[in-house]
């Protein structure tokens, strides 16, 4: 018999506000998902996500405007893309800390760029089989830990992102999930792997599709 090509990994993303719990929920599902990898969105290791953690910490003076920052996001999404595509192709489930809901939620957020102009250069990426949104109301993240220093870590913006975030769940196709967060670790974690089991068994069934 020809010998058949393993099932593709699924491609699991995590969504949410600063301080949702999207690291420890990523880490639970990579510590229970064999062959599987984190991968987290802006990857800051590559020359443009350098720009993008100058940004963030504002040390690029003057700072970028609000269409150059989001198109490198968008970049850095590309630019990872070959690398996604492979291990996916080999069989690796990959588990996104963030995505383009990020990407869209947050530069909309700031008021100057339309929805259609902030989702139009992710358009091409692959679709997710599953999207899960911690949700936490920014008060209550706020009692979680102080925020850090980062530009986007303000009580106004996130406010905003969460809202945005709303219409973002409306608009883009994939299967949402949305779980409250500010339930106990153990029953985010619950609630996670069951959108998760149904996203695996997604994508075992399922070819990988695009972004449209
Ligand atoms: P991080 O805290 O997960 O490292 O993300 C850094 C910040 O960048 C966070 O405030 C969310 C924001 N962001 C965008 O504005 N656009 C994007 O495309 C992504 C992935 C993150
Ligand atoms: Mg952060």
């Amino acid at each position: 018999a020809t010998p058949q090509p393993p099932t593709r990994g699924a491609l699991i993303v995590i969504e949410g506000l600063d301080r949702a719990g999207k690291s420890t929920q990523c880490s639970r599902l990579q510590q229970r998902i064999p062959n599987s990898r984190i991968i987290k969105f802006p990857d800051r290791s590559t020359p443009i996500g350098q720009l993008i953690n100058n940004y963030l910490t504002s040390a690029s003076s003057p700072p970028l405007t609000d269409q150059a920052i989001h198109l490198l996001f968008s970049a850095n999404r590309w630019e990872l893309l070959p690398s996604l595509l492979a291990a996916l192709s080999a069989g690796e489930t990959l588990i996104l800390d963030r995505y383009i809901y990020s990407g869209i939620s947050f530069s909309v957020a700031k008021g100057a760029l339309s929805y259609e102009y902030c989702r139009s250069p992710d358009v091409g990426l692959p679709l997710p089989d599953g999207i899960i949104f911690l949700d936490l109301p920014p008060d209550v993240a706020a009692e979680r830990a102080g925020f850090g220093g980062e530009r986007y870590e303000k009580r106004e913006m996130q406010e905003k992102v969460r809202e945005v975030f709303k219409t973002v769940r409306e608009r883009e196709q994939g299967e949402w999930t949305v779980v409250d967060a500010s339930a106990s670790v153990e029953e985010v974690t619950e609630r996670v792997w069951a959108a998760t089991e149904k996203a695996l068994r997604w994508a075992r069934e399922n070819e990988l599709r695009e972004i449209e």
